[in-house]
């Protein structure tokens, strides 16, 4: 090179050119090079439109709510007890043989397979005494016995204490002293007083209510209960 800095050999005029050359060859190839960049990143983004497109995060479904467990199905199954024993009764005056499974209590004997609906079933499980009937002479829960150990013994129920058309002393008391609300109580209260006034005239208010105290009135009719009672009781006497 000379002081000039051009080559051995060469003009300032060929210097110029070559270096005008060498500028556009530079600026063609930024110019290239930018389209490059403009291509590449098209080319990028074709790709990345080819690329499989990442699967839609799914919602995961709730899990599922815990449900209470189940009671178990009942699986008691009372199988029918094969046997039943000729029974005789004696109930309200009349003789019955009756074929009785020894399962069966008094209370269904009298209200299914007699008809005598007027003794009630409340507790099942003497507790109450709306069932009470007599058993000879006793006041008895008949939700409680057993029929086929009642054999041969006499039974009274609420019907059968009516006479000739005519109702027992204890039904007419509790009729006109209004010893009742709903009524369901009503039989085995009066079957109880009954008892009761068979063995005890002119009994204490104290043991009229001792005596009747296991018979319960869901109504509370207790008070004219005992008016019934000590009404029934003047007239038996
Ligand atoms: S039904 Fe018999 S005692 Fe309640
Ligand atoms: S009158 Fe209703 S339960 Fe006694």
């Amino acid at each position: 090179m000379n002081e000039e800095g051009n080559k051995p050999g060469q003009s300032p005029e060929e210097e110029t050119m070559d270096t005008r050359s060498t500028a556009v060859t530079r600026r063609q190839f930024l110019i290239g090079a930018g389209a490059g960049l403009v291509v590449g990143a098209a080319a990028t983004a074709g790709l990345q439109a080819l690329q499989p497109a990442k699967p839609v995060e799914q919602a995961k479904p709730a899990p599922p709510v815990q449900q209470p467990a189940q009671p178990a199905p009942a699986t008691a199954i009372v199988e029918p007890v094969s046997g039943a024993k000729l029974v005789k009764l004696n109930v309200n005056g009349l003789d019955y043989s009756l074929a009785i499974e020894p399962q069966t209590t008094l209370i269904e004997v009298l209200k299914r397979d007699l008809g005598l609906t007027g003794t009630k079933l409340g507790c099942n499980g003497s507790m109450c005494s709306a069932c009470t009937v007599l058993v000879d002479g006793v006041a008895q829960n008949s939700c409680s016995l057993l029929a086929i150990r009642e054999s041969g013994k006499k039974i009274v129920t609420v019907e059968g204490l009516e006479q000739g058309g005519k109702l027992h002393p204890v039904q007419e008391a509790f009729w006109t002293q209004m010893g009742y609300q709903c009524g369901f109580c009503t039989p085995g209260q009066i079957m109880r007083a009954v008892e009761l006034l068979n063995k005890t005239k002119n009994p204490t208010d104290a043991q009229i209510m001792a005596h009747m105290s296991g018979n319960m009135c869901k109504c509370g009719a207790y008070p004219n209960i005992l008016k019934a009672v000590q009404a029934a009781a003047k007239q038996m006497a």
